[in-house]
């Protein structure tokens, strides 16, 4: 496997990128720093090497911004309102990092970590991660596995797997910004769509945690059962879109976990390039890129909002307080695993 230097960090840590690489050329680049997900390249209908998700080109790029391109999140992906937790009738306080509620861990998130690398072969990488409770203010220390695997048939595999010695809260998450139409192709309003779910959570206002209903998406901008452009209701005259600037919102693909599952397609039609998504997860994040902001991205592409989506799978945001949510709370010594696939195929 190719080795690249990607920097070094602002401690001195020095990061690299591993490339790994499938008969037909298709590429995936991944860097220890936060276990994250660099680059997806793939050969469109035109023969031309695309790269499909958002990222930086050093190490320096991911620490001074807050879009989690590519990152693995945890120990908890999405929201915690409150930032807190009740688990085994103890309250565990965590930081609030955002308009009190505490976003994807907060500061010392998984994405902000080096990670060990623990295997590797040229078409696959494990990083571990060991993270302590004061790490985040989580009961229980933990060991933490992601695997990036590229398959012949052009997949992205993730995997993780993680054991803690106390009950406490497993949900991890991949952050890639996806634009199928290449990194440097602007807004994704125009890729289409499809979610294979018939139901959402609803959020209570612009802080984005659930009300804890769960709503059908029939007869709403929010239903993406049938595939449509990303941009067809973005900017809906509808409370839930304007509460969060676009979509940005859990659908609620199953009430269990562990099932895999296609959660969504998606295709752009000038490159020709189809995503085909797929989890064990119970929830997906939609998120549209509503907030990126303009910023310099990878070989110097300026990016701007709604460059780029997420399918982010999880458990259903604020679950750990939600009764009613299936629940991200792993028992002591259990080994936890979950699995989301993207496979990029030419329509
Ligand atoms: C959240 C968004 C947030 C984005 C970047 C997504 O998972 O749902 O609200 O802006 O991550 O932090």
């Amino acid at each position: 496997m190719e080795k690249i230097s990607f920097g070094r960090t602002k401690k001195g840590e020095e990061a690299t990128l591993y490339v790994l690489e499938n008969k037909n050329h298709t590429t995936v680049k991944v860097t220890d720093y936060g276990a994250t997900l660099v680059a997806f390249v793939f050969t469109d209908k035109n023969g031309k090497r695309r790269d499909v998700v958002l990222g930086y080109d050093d190490v320096t790029g991911y620490e001074e911004h807050g879009s989690y391109f590519g990152a693995t999140v945890g120990r908890n992906g999405n929201r915690i309102a409150n930032s807190q937790m009740v688990i085994n009738g103890k309250v565990w306080k965590i930081e609030a990092n955002e308009k009190g509620n505490n976003l994807h861990s907060g500061k010392n998130g998984f994405n902000s970590r080096m990670w060990k690398v623990a295997k590797s072969s040229d078409t696959s990488i494990t990083f571990s991660h060991y993270s302590p409770q004061e790490e985040q203010g989580f009961p229980g220390n933990m060991d933490v596995e992601v695997t990036y695997t590229i398959t012949e048939n052009d997949t992205v595999e993730i995997s993780y797997q993680a054991k803690a010695d106390a009950d406490t809260v497993m949900n991890f998450t991949n952050h890639t910004y996806f634009n199928l139409g290449g990194q440097d192709s602007g807004v994704i309003t125009g890729q289409k769509l499809q979610i294979l779910a018939d139901a959402f959570t609803p959020v209570k206002d612009s802080t984005c945690i659930p009300t804890g209903e769960i709503v059908p998406v029939e007869g709403t901008p929010m239903d993406f059962r049938t595939m449509k452009p990303i941009g067809q209701d973005i900017d809906a005259d509808f409370e839930q879109l304007k509460f969060t600037g676009g979509y940005d919102h859990n659908y609620v693909l199953s009430d269990k976990t562990g099932e895999m599952r296609v959660m969504a397609n998606a295709y752009c039609e000038e490159t020709g390039i189809a995503m085909e998504a797929s989890t064990d997860c119970c929830g997906v994040q939609l998120y549209a890129g509503n907030f990126i902001g303009a910023q310099k991205g990878k070989n110097g592409v300026t990016y701007g909002d709604r460059n780029g989506f997420c399918l982010e799978s999880q458990f259903y945001p604020n679950a750990v307080n939600q009764e009613n949510f299936p629940s991200p709370v792993v028992k002591a010594g259990e080994l936890y695993t979950s699995k989301t696939t993207y496979r990029l195929y030419l329509k």
